[in-house]
Parts: structure tokens; C-alpha cells; sequence
């Protein structure tokens, strides 16, 4: 579809100038001498670009350049080749402007830019409204547990306050946080999220701070950092207890000062975010254990928010447990059965929230077109001890490739033989697990299970 530019002056020739210059820039044209030619047009044609003079014969420009600029891109022409009505012009919100006499080749590009900033506006915004929609709604849940978290999470929206969030993992911290972010004062705009671990040190560092051109090897530009990009926004610290010591020295920083500096850089810039901080490990513990700064804490802990285990608020598993049953049933309803739900409800649920999900978005699929999700179609994880961390241990120095094959056996007993879980926690695609449990002769497990069954559940390694 051909974009249209509206032009309003009230000099004929420069007018057609103009006009033989969108022409050429394959644009439709409209011209109105004065504003209130250029109000009548308004009402039947939607520019998709306003060329506005001046000095218009019937109105002052700075009079209706606001309300115009709200709704349309406008490019101003001034006469007077003056710095200072540039400035005013801008501020009333034109996109540009030029001065006259115009150079063509200016015009040219500058209408072409101004159309094309706009369109991506628009596509951005296109994609904004898309991901809210797409967004994971709100928190489900009436326990009194989920009650108390929704009235802090109300106390502490609209303050800019730095909040923790503490839980076990998939309990909804993220979810808590983007509730916050999302009924606070910088809603306006995308969250931003910092996931803390599995980046290097100084990798991580600068994708947070940014970093100036030529501050290491390989900084061949600038680079803006996370803190930069949540101006005016919220940044989510996720797995905060993750972070290695100097970050969380430089982290203090920014929080005491509100200011920060790129890699490389020696300008204190503002950092104009909130913090929102969210940990699934004790950091109390951690700061007074010397893991964690205890500054840092302090700063962080001026307001916490726990996130309750699933186990401790059981009489939310129904509701979330209904909640994923028609998100993943799409259209084709399913309910679950009393002995099913009695299930749910006497599980511990050590995976939360995030557990109880893909227990039912795998019950949803078992189901298949039967309406009732029973007992023989939930799977839970095997039983874990408390400490998830792996120990491997060797009389010599082993090789890679033992050290794979020897991690790859303990996380298929520790999944009962489940290949896709054992392939989940590992990181790595089913296919796979497959390739790697077929080199290291891993088919039979020791304690009998194979490394494809499934529905065992015990693990004799925790
Ligand atoms: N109250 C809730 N209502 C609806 N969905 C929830 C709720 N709590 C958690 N979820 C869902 O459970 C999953 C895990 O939630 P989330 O990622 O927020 O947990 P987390 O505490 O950040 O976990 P982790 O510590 O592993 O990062 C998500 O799919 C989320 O949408
Ligand atoms: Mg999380």
C-alpha cells in the first residue's frame, strides 16, 4: 500500500517541490496551504507523514504541533534557519525538521527516515501487544499463603523499592517478580531480565555493565548493559546467589549510588532501574557463611518476599492443577479423577509449581482423547534426596570422556532410567542421550533398570 504525506505550506512552489519529491519516492501526496485546509484533509485521509511549515498563515505552529506530533510522524520547515526554533520544534514533538532553503538530497533522506522509524514503531509495538498476551497470567491461587504474597506484592508495587524474592525453585519467583514489575510505576516497559548463572565472570560482567569501546580485546564497539537498557524499567537479578564477588561488589555499588560505570569507561552514568532480586538459596546463610556479602544482603533485603513451597499451600494444587489442565487441553475439556487428585494432593511436590505443570502437561497428552486424567497417567519425579549437587568421584585422573560417561550413569539412576529426564537435566536433546548411553554401554543399568523404561522410580543414588 502506497504511504501518504501530507504537506502543508502555504508557497505553492515549494509545495510542488515537495510533492515531485515523495512522488519520486513512490508516496502519495496531499497538499493543504493553510491549517484549516489541512484539518479538512485530516478528517478523510490518514497520513502516514506530516510535512508541516512554520510559519503557516492562520495559525502558530507551535500551536497545533503537540496534538498533531501525538498522532502523526512530523517533519517541520523552518525559514529562519535558526538553532533555537529547531530546538522548540522538537520539543513540541516534531520527529525533524529542515531548514529552507531545503536541499533535495536532505528532504529526501530525511522523509525516508522518518518513514522508516515510524514503521518500526509500529512493529515493535505490534510485537509489545503480542507478548503480552502471550504472557503467563497472573498467579493462581486463594490459599492464604497465595493471599498474604498478593498483598505484599500490592504494598510493594508502586514503591520503587529493591524487593527479594526467596523460594524454592519453581515456586513462581519470576512470576513474582514480573507482577511487581507490571503494577509498578515503569510498567511502560519490558521488564529485563538478568539470569546470573552460567555465564564467565567478566563475560557477565560486561553484559551488565556494558562496556566502552576497546575495554578488552574484542570490544570493538560499545556496547550499552542490561543496567542501561532497564532505564526507566525494572531489572530482574535472577538466581542472584549465583553471582560471583565482584559483581556483587560492583552490584553494591550501583544500588548505593545509583550510579555505575561501563567496562572500560570513566563516566558514572545513572542507573535508572528498580531492582527486583529473586534466589532460590539461603543468601542469610550464604552472607553470614561468607559466600554472599553481607552488605549487599542488607541492600537487598529491605523487603523479602517468600515464595511458599507448594507443599506448605496444598489446597492451591486443585486450582493450578485445573488451571494447566485447560491450558494444555486446549478446547477439549478433561478433569481429573478423585483418586487422581488424591494423588496430587499427598505428593511433595520438591519441584513446586513448575513440577505440578509438567506432571499435567504430561497426563494432558497420556490422556489422549479420554476426558479423565486418573492415577496411571501421573508420573512423578523420582524421589530426590534434599541435596541436589553430584558428586563423581575417581582413584586417578579421569579423562573427559570418563568423567561423561560416569555424570551421564548417575543422572539416568537418579532419573530412574527416564532417558528424556536424565537428557533434560543434562542439557542436552533426547537423540542425544541416546548417541551417548549407546557409546558408553549404557543400555542396562546396574540395579536393573534399562535406560529406557519408564515408571521406575527408585534411586539408589541419592
Ligand atoms: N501461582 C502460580 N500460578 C500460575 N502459574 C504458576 C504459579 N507459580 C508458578 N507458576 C508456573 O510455574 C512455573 C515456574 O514458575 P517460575 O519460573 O516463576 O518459578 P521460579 O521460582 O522462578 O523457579 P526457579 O527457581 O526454578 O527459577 C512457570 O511455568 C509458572 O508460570
Ligand atoms: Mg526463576
Amino acid at each position: 500500500m502506497k504511504k501518504t504525506v501530507l504537506i502543508v505550506d502555504d508557497d505553492p512552489v515549494f509545495s510542488s517541490l515537495v510533492s515531485r519529491t515523495c512522488t519520486r519516492l513512490g508516496l502519495d501526496t496531499q497538499a493543504a496551504a493553510s491549517w484549516s485546509e489541512a484539518k479538512a484533509l485530516l478528517e478523510k485521509v490518514e497520513p502516514d507523514l506530516v510535512i508541516l511549515d512554520y510559519k503557516l498563515p492562520d495559525t502558530e505552529c507551535g500551536e497545533v504541533l503537540p496534538e498533531l506530533s501525538n498522532q502523526y510522524p512530523v517533519i517541520v520547515l523552518t525559514g529562519f534557519g535558526s538553532i533555537r526554533h529547531a530546538v522548540s520544534v522538537i520539543r513540541s514533538g516534531a520527529t525533524d525538521y529542515l531548514t529552507k532553503p531545503v536541499d533535495l538530497d536532505e528532504l529526501e533522506l530525511t522523509i525516508r527516515r522518518t518513514l522508516d522509524n515510524a514503521a518500526l514503531a509500529r512493529t515493535c509495538d505490534f510485537y509489545r501487544r503480542q507478548l503480552h498476551s502471550l504472557r503467563p497470567g497472573s498467579l493462581i491461587g486463594d490459599s492464604p499463603a497465595m493471599r498474604k504474597l498478593r498483598e505484599m506484592i500490592d504494598m510493594v508495587a508502586p514503591t520503587d523499592a529493591t524487593v527479594l524474592i526467596q523460594g524454592e525453585s519453581g515456586t513462581g519467583k519470576e512470576m513474582v517478580a514480573r507482577a511487581i514489575h507490571e503494577q509498578g510505576r515503569s510498567n511502560a516497559r519490558e521488564l529485563v531480565t538478568v539470569d546470573s548463572c552460567g555465564l564467565q565472570e567478566n563475560l557477565f560482567e560486561s553484559e551488565l555493565f556494558g562496556h566502552e569501546r576497546g575495554a578488552f580485546t574484542g570490544a570493538d564497539r560499545q556496547k550499552k548493559g542490561l543496567i542501561e537498557e532497564a532505564a526507566g524499567s525494572t531489572l530482574f537479578l535472577d538466581e542472584i546467589g549465583d553471582i560471583g564477588p565482584t559483581i556483587q561488589a560492583k552490584l553494591l555499588r550501583v544500588i548505593e549510588t545509583g550510579t555505575f560505570r561501563r567496562l572500560g569507561g570513566n563516566k558514572a552514568l545513572n542507573a535508572d532501574a528498580r531492582f527486583i532480586a529473586a534466589t532460590n538459596r539461603d543468601l542469610q546463610r550464604m552472607s553470614r557463611e561468607g559466600g554472599f556479602r553481607v552488605d549487599l544482603y542488607f541492600r537487598l533485603s529491605s523487603f523479602v518476599i517468600t515464595v511458599p513451597p507448594l507443599r506448605e499451600r496444598r489446597e492451591d494444587i486443585p486450582v493450578l492443577a485445573r488451571h494447566f489442565i485447560v491450558n494444555f487441553a486446549r478446547g477439549a475439556p478433561k478433569h481429573l479423577s478423585n483418586a487422581a487428585e488424591d494423588l496430587l494432593m499427598g505428593y511433595a511436590w520438591p519441584g513446586n509449581v513448575r513440577e505440578l505443570r509438567n506432571v499435567i502437561e504430561r497426563a494432558v497428552i497420556l490422556t489422549g482423547r479420554s476426558a479423565e486424567i486418573g492415577p496411571e497417567h501421573l508420573a512423578f519425579a523420582p524421589a530426590r534426596g534434599s541435596d541436589r549437587g553430584i558428586t563423581l568421584t575417581f582413584d586417578h585422573e579421569p579423562t573427559l570422556e570418563e568423567i561423561e560417561a560416569r555424570y551421564l550413569r548417575k543422572m539416568l539412576v537418579r532419573y530412574g532410567g527416564l532417558r528424556y529426564k536424565a537428557a533434560g537435566a543434562l542439557g542436552i536433546s533426547e537423540r542425544h542421550a541416546y548417541r551417548l548411553i549407546e557409546k558408553y554401554g549404557l543400555r542396562e543399568l546396574p540395579d536393573g533398570q534399562s535406560a529406557e523404561g519408564s515408571g521406575a522410580t527408585t534411586d539408589s543414588d541419592a
